[in-house]
């Protein structure tokens, strides 16, 4: 199994990437952390633990991180999430509370207290948390096993033309956490956008008739009018989950290694995350792009995690 701590804003994805890391024995989904992101910290936060509970993870630790970018002002996407950052179904009420902790000291504790190379952070909201627990504790560069993100891509945008939302809105953090020295994989637009939630995966979902996958229909409800109405897209693509579906499964997602970094001044392009492929990767480069996914592989994952929330 691969241990994981998964940093998020939920959000739509979010949620679904929550059930699948709980819902699939490979993962071991050591906690969650949240931040300001799709919506403000409170209300991601109070979303995290709505979903644990609608998928019975409810032994899962949740802890609230950072509510703003590190530099820039709070810039939530409400016209993709809506007003509680989960539009589309009736949020239940927590049956957990976050805990006393700072997200930024657990993931130090945790990634510290565990033995080298063991845990692996995924993050699917801006990277404010990850960049700031590496800078407080350095060594988590090299003792992680991996980051393994959902942010960019190279080179195309849905914040700006060339710029993703979780790296739009906090592009210090992502600046920071894309040059450290730990093996970084990119899931990025490239990706992200080939996992749509067509009619068929819904039909799919809607034969469980569970309360969880009612839960997720009416995500998809919400999310697929929006990034209709929004960016113009037929079906809408479920982002976050991607990175689940990687460590789970990494045939399901193809990779290329490429040198990446952040663009911080552009006036045009700041958040843009840069990819050289001019040349071969240099020995030693660090960091890869997720390129190709499996639709068919990637959505029965997702499928079977929502059936398994029956049998916890
Ligand atoms: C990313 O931004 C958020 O709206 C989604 O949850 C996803 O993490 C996609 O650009
Ligand atoms: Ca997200």
């Amino acid at each position: 199994t691969r241990k994981i701590i998964l940093d998020c804003d939920p959000g739509h994805d979010d949620a679904v990437a929550i059930i699948l890391a709980g819902g699939n024995d490979k993962i071991d989904l050591l906690g969650i952390t949240t931040v300001g992101g799709n919506q403000t910290l409170p209300k991601v936060t109070h979303n995290a633990l709505s979903v644990l509970r609608v998928a019975r993870l409810t032994e899962v630790p949740v802890f609230a991180g950072c509510a703003r970018p590190l530099v820039r002002d709070v810039e939530v996407a409400e016209g993709i999430h809506g007003d509680s950052g989960l539009d589309g179904v009736e949020l239940p009420e927590p049956v957990t509370s976050v805990g006393d902790q700072h997200a930024v000291d657990f993931i130090i504790e945790t990634v510290m207290a565990n033995e080298p190379h063991t845990v692996t952070l995924v993050p699917t909201g801006p990277l404010t948390n990850i960049a700031l627990a590496v800078r407080k504790e350095p060594r988590l560069a090299e003792r992680v096993q991996e980051v393994v993100l959902m942010g960019g891509g190279y080179h195309t945008g849905n914040w700006s033309a060339v710029a993703e939302f979780n790296i739009k809105v906090d592009p210090e953090a992502a600046h920071i956490v894309f040059n450290e020295k730990w093996p970084l994989t990119m899931v990025g637009l490239d990706l992200t956008h080939q996992a749509l939630a067509t009619p068929e995966v819904e039909e799919d979902i809607r034969g469980i008739g569970s309360q969880c996958s009612e839960f997720v229909l009416g995500l998809f409800g919400f999310f697929r009018q929006a990034y209709k109405e929004q960016q113009g897209f037929d079906n809408p693509p479920v982002h976050d989950p991607c990175t689940i579906a990687y460590l789970i499964d990494p045939s399901v997602v193809s990779t290329r290694k490429v040198p990446l970094d952040v663009e911080l001044n552009g006036t045009l392009t700041v958040g843009m995350t840069v990819a050289d492929f001019r040349a071969p990767a240099p020995d030693g480069c660090t960091t890869q792009v997720a390129v190709k996914l499996d639709h068919a592989a990637f959505w029965k994952m997702v499928v079977d995690s929502i059936r398994a929330v029956e049998t916890r």
